[in-house]
């Protein structure tokens, strides 16, 4: 009541007018009039409502009072119509209030008249659905399951009833769809319903519009943004890119090398989607060998590999979440070879020394291993070349070292083999193994002498016991393989007393004579020494040994004619009328010595008449020096010296008797006794000899008298004595023949032919070599021819 007083300053009168007019005052009818009507619509008509003229109006002065004293409507005083003043608002007349009235009077003056009406203010849709936020954030698990449902905030309209909001819609719809929810008031509310299970990884957020439609006709909308955030929840667990990783790494790779990285994902977020890496099983033999970093999953060596210990690792890895959700994997790791092992050689048997000469040997048994795989552990053997044996390969990786054949001992005794293994691997690496083999000796080799024959010199009557030479034998045999002991072997000549000759020491070969040799008796001998090794069986050689007896000047000259023992000395005859140079005699001489030792020279010592004879130093022919004369005695004596070459000299004297007759004949001179009586002994020999004789000398003549002729034209004619020929001189002397012994036993002829006469006289000489043992001087067993020239 207050507040209507205030409102109205006039309300007393007008109180006080409703009372009095209470009855006259009847209820009308309602007007209605759709909100935002043109101002100056017609609404009513009122003068006709009231039932009074319209002139009654404005003399009544009616007026329209309403009761919150705004001026919306107008009464027309000319028509009685209330008219629209001013553009309804029924949102802001009556808000949510629904019938909107509004009431108004009618005020009359004299008689004072209120006529109460009522208007009512109808709804139109003018007032589009409006959300309160333009945009919802709503959060939901990805794992709500559907049919879940979540309230949404409603949208208003002022409108009321039917325009106000009727229906909700939500689109994209893909996993929403929107219920409309009947509320207080006629209020509808959207509820947002799950249809489909949300995957924050698939779409962590939803970008929804709302959609709220009122009833109006045309119906108005309004939307909002509703951003629907999915919750992530450890819906997933670590996944690897690859469930197998291979992986190979160097055995040699350094500590620190990476290995592999492997890598897993979850698609959750925060700690859902954290990874770490771990090594699934805690085998110790992996978590020594490889580390693994657990956020980056890189796989690192920490423990030097060896590939001939392990080949191949396999290892599991998990991948973890931080809300306990897991992945694994299998990592292979193939560990490559590297060349990094030398061969290794193992000997299994050895044998270090072998005998010489024995067949194809084992010497060593040895096994070759390279733990490296592949070329990398394939060997190969070889020793050096220059040694005669040779690898063969036995049974796997065995090989055998043999002898290529039988060995020398002598020719080496000792090897040094260097076995050699190298692998085919990069870098080539290898081995070596030394293994020396000792030979043994094996008694193969004979003594053998520094020479197959030894010559020894010794000088006749040596003193017994001298040493006159070694033998020596070598053996290349060692120890007592090579010890030589020397012997004297049987003489092959069963006569020869060796074993009084000479003696060998068994040591070392010395040779000794036991007597004193005598050169004429014994020139020369030989003999077998033998060397014998002391191996099992002992083996020998033998080389001959030849003893050559030196001569010594010890025999003097022996004159065999004229003989100087005779009673009857011998004496020569020589005619008075001889010429000069006519042979008187011959001395002959023999040495038993032999060489210079037997070489003869004579000389003519002491003479009755001296320069009447002269001796030729070199044959020993007296031969007259001058012509005979009646002066001359009949009887000489000439003492002749025969001496020897030797050192010092030997020598014999010889006395010849010389008688000079007058009218001797040579024909008849007679024949001294020895050749007479060999003639006589054996004529036919003589005439044989003599038949011989003369055709050889005719011969001999020719050829000489040819020499002759020559040597006399060049003048060298001035001989003096010998044999001669009318047509010249023969230069001769009788030639030293005593050799080494030849002679013996030999008997030599000397023929001489006179040259003026032309007769021949021979001189036999019958071989004294039986008592006198050596060269007969000048003489021998064949014939010679000429005058004193000698042909052997
Ligand atoms: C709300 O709107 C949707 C689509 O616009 C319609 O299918 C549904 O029938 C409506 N609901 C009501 C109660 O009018
Ligand atoms: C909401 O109210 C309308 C009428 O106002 C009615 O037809 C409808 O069935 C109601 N819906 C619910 C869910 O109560
Ligand atoms: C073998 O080797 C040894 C020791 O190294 C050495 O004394 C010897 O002379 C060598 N022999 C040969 C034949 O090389
Ligand atoms: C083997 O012998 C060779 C030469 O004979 C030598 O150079 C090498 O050092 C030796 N090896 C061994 C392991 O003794
Ligand atoms: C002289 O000697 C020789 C030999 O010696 C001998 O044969 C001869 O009988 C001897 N004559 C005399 C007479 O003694």
């Amino acid at each position: 009541m207050e507040a209507e007083e205030e409102r109205f300053p006039t309300l007393r009168q007008v109180l006080l007018l409703f009372v009095l007019l209470a009855q006259t005052c009847a209820e009308r009818e309602a007007y209605s009039v759709a909100e935002e009507t043109e101002s100056g619509s017609f609404v009513a008509n009122l003068a006709k409502d009231i039932g009074l003229e319209v002139r009654e109006l404005s003399w009544r002065r009616a007026r329209v009072i309403f009761n919150n004293n705004k001026k919306h409507f107008q009464l027309n005083l000319q028509t009685g119509d209330l008219q629209v003043n001013e553009k309804l608002d029924r949102e802001e007349l009556c808000g949510p209030t629904e019938p909107c009235e509004l009431q108004f009077q009618v005020l009359l003056e004299e008689p004072l008249e209120v006529y109460k009406f009522k208007l009512l203010v109808s709804d139109i849709n003018d007032n589009p659905p409006v959300f309160p936020e333009a945009e919802m954030i709503l959060k939901i698990m990805e794992n709500t399951l559907p049919g879940a449902v979540f309230p949404l905030k409603n949208a208003q309209d002022l409108d009321i009833g039917i325009n106000n909001v009727q229906n909700y819609t939500i689109f994209p719809n893909s996993h929403f769809h929107v219920l409309t929810r009947n509320g207080s008031e006629g209020r509808k509310y959207p509820v947002l319903v799950l249809d489909k299970a949300l995957d924050r990884e698939e779409q962590p957020e939803l970008r929804l519009t709302l959609l709220a439609v009122d009833g109006g006709a045309p119906p108005k909308s309004g939307t909002a943004r509703v951003l629907i955030d999915v919750l992530d929840v450890n819906d997933n667990a670590p996944e690897f890119a690859q469930p197998l990783y291979r992986a190979q790494i160097l055995e040699n790779s350094p500590l620190g090398s990476l290995v592999v990285t492997v890598s897993a994902r979850d698609p959750d977020t925060g700690i859902n989607g954290e990874v770490f890496y771990s090594f699934f099983y805690g085998d110790e033999e992996i978590t020594r060998t490889f580390a693994l970093n657990e956020l980056t999953g890189e796989m690192k060596i920490i423990r030097k590999l060896d590939f001939e210990k392990i080949v191949s690792y396999e290892v599991d890895i998990k991948a973890s979440d931080g809300a306990g959700l897991s992945g694994k994997c299998t990592v292979i790791i193939q560990v490559v070879d590297i060349n990094d092992n030398t061969p290794a050689l193992t000997v299994a048997s050895l044998t270090s020394s072998i005998q010489e000469n024995s067949p194809e040997t084992t010497i060593a048994l040895f096994s070759v291993r390279d733990p490296d795989s592949g070329e990398n552990g394939r060997t190969v053997c070889s020793i050096q070349e220059d040694v005669p044996f040779m690898l063969k390969p036995s049974v796997e990786n065995f090989y055998k070292l043999v002898t290529e054949g039988p060995l020398d001992r002598e020719r080496q005794a000792e090897y040094n083999i260097t076995i050699t293994v190298t692998d085919m691997g990069t870098p080539r690496l290898k081995t070596q193994h030394n293994i020396t083999v000792l030979v043994s000796d094996v008694n193969d080799n004979a003594p053998a002498f520094t020479q197959t024959s030894y010559t020894l010199f010794i000088p006749e009557n040596n003193s017994p016991a001298l040493h006159i030479g070694s033998v020596s034998a070598t053996d290349r045999d060692a120890g007592a393989n090579a010890q030589v002991t020397y012997s004297l072997l049987p003489p092959q000549d069963p006569s020869l007393p060796l074993d009084s000759l000479v003696s060998i020491n068994a040591d070392n070969g010395h040779l000794f004579a036991l007597r004193a040799l005598d050169f004429e008796a014994l020139q020369a001998f030989e003999f077998l020494v033998g060397a014998t090794d002391r191996g099992t069986p002992a083996l020998s050689s033998q080389a001959l040994v030849r003893v050559q007896v030196l001569d010594a000047n010890d025999n003097a000259p022996f004159v065999l004619y004229p003989l100087q023992n005779g009673s009857a000395p011998c004496t020569e005859l020589v005619p008075r009328a001889a010429e000069p140079g006519y042979l008187v005699s011959k001395v002959v001489a023999v040495d038993s010595d032999s060489g210079q030792n037997a070489w003869l020279s004579y000389q003519l010592l002491k003479a009755t008449e001296p320069g009447l004879f002269s001796v030729w130093a070199h044959n020993g022919e007296v031969r007259t020096a001058r012509l005979l004369s009646e002066r001359d005695a009949a009887k000489h004596r000439l003492l002749l010296l025969v001496k020897d070459n030797g050192e010092p000299p030997l020598s014999a004297s010889v006395t010849l008797h010389v008688l000079l007759v007058d009218g001797f004949s040579q024909p008849y001179l007679p024949l001294p006794e020895v050749a007479a009586a060999e003639a006589q002994t054996d004529p036919l020999t003589v005439y044989l000899v003599v038949a011989l004789a003369s055709v050889s000398s005719l011969f001999l003549f020719s050829v000489l008298g040819f020499i002759a002729v020559r040597l006399c034209r060049r003048g060298t004619a001035s001989w003096v004595g010998g044999c001669s020929v009318p047509e010249g001189h023969f230069p001769g002397h009788l030639v030293d023949v005593s050799g080494t012994g030849t002679l013996s036993q030999s008997y030599q002829y000397e023929v001489c032919l006179k040259g003026g006469s032309g007769t021949s006289e021979f001189t036999f000489l019958k071989s004294v070599a039986s008592n006198h043992q050596g060269s007969v001087n000048g003489v021998e067993k064949n014939s010679h021819f000429g005058n004193g020239f000698g042909f052997n």
